[in-house]
């Protein structure tokens, strides 16, 4: 069970903290030189518009979050804690929900948090939740001479991912895109794909977003990381112009909701702000991808017969597209 924290509650979180940080070397918990507002965190975030939730268990603080509003819309995830030997149990999901559906009540537009970069689990942790590295590490200056990376997400809204986004996405990416294949779309792969395989392929256009050579777009809706597409700025001497549209995916609970519309449209802003003024995209012939690229103005090129396998081992035919941007 979830309730709200309370200034009595500091015991409990102080060991549940001290425990977590024993699982990483050299990182140290001075409550009082470094950490007082643990002796009243209740207070600490009513104070500044937060909250603080534990869960309890036998008597026992097990785990807790909090979150505090910041400013234009921000909201800090903050103190996401839960005992060891719980992990993998749900209640960090729970945990996060509770903090999460509270900031977006109050009117969040952007979650953000820090983490210790010693603290690889819960890197993984925000990833699958969707939120993508963001800006320069904090240094703390601290006793545990902690170092951290921010997180962060919209709650509703579209990225351009630079590289270390981009490799943070990966999770949520792999995901959508093994959902797509499962259901047969025309994207490079064919059904199952497997997790690695997957994974190479985003690290890979990581690594393309970090030599500048392909832009990665994302899009949340309600702070989940729903669509994607990518745009290849390609590097032939005398097609300074052009770039190649792939990847446009959104994941298959969230679909007919303009997502993939919103993509586009922002990747040809992209698309123009770099200097590319032709793009071409391929789609499996017949998909509802199609009508989506018509009605944004795309011309058909022509369609090329026995083009792609699809998942039933027959050959399929792909539709070729361009459009011109003024
Ligand atoms: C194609 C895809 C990206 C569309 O995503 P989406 O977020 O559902 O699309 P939108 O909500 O923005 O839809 C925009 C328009 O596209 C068309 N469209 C999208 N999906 C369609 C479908 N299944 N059938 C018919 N038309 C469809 C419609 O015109 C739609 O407008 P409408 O909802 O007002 O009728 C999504 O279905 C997908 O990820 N498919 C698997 C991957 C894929 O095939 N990608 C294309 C690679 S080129």
């Amino acid at each position: 069970m979830i309730r709200p924290g309370r200034d009595t509650d500091a015991a409990g979180f102080i060991a549940l903290i001290g425990t977590c940080w024993s699982m990483y070397p050299g990182v140290k918990l001075d409550v009082d030189g470094e950490e007082p507002h643990l002796r009243a965190l209740a207070t600490y975030y009513a104070e500044q518009g937060g909250a603080v939730w534990a869960s309890e268990r036998d008597g026992a603080i097990v785990g807790m979050i909090a979150t505090r509003p910041l400013d234009g819309g921000m909201w800090e995830i903050c103190k996401v804690y839960v005992s060891p030997d719980l992990h993998g149990s749900g209640l960090g999901h729970a945990l996060l929900d509770t903090a999460e559906a509270h900031a977006i009540a109050a009117g969040a537009t952007r979650l953000v948090l820090w983490s210790d970069t010693r603290f690889d689990r819960a890197h993984r942790f925000y990833e699958k939740r969707s939120y993508v590295r963001s800006g320069p590490i904090r240094v703390l200056h601290d006793i545990s001479n902690s170092l951290e990376f921010a997180y962060a997400k919209p709650v509703d809204g579209i990225e351009v991912l630079d590289a270390a986004a981009a490799a943070s996405a990966e999770p949520r990416l792999s995901a959508i895109l093994t959902a797509c294949v499962a259901e047969g779309a025309g994207v490079s792969f064919l059904p199952p794909l497997a997790r690695d395989t997957a994974r190479a392929f985003w690290r890979g256009v990581a690594t393309d977003v970090a030599t500048g050579s392909t832009v990665l777009l994302a899009a949340w809706s309600g702070g989940i990381l729903a669509g994607t597409v990518t745009l290849a700025l390609v590097g032939i001497q005398n097609q300074p112009h052009r770039a190649e549209v792939a990847k446009l995916l959104v994941d298959t609970a969230i679909r007919r909701r303009g997502l993939a519309r919103a993509l586009m449209i922002r990747l040809e802003q992209e698309a123009a702000a770099r200097g590319r003024t032709l793009l071409n995209l391929d789609t499996q012939a017949g998909g509802g991808a199609e009508r989506l690229y018509r009605s944004l103005g795309w011309t058909e090129l022509g369609v090329m017969p026995g083009h792609a396998v699809l998942m039933d081992g027959t050959l399929g035919d792909t539709t070729f597209f361009w459009k011109r941007l003024e």
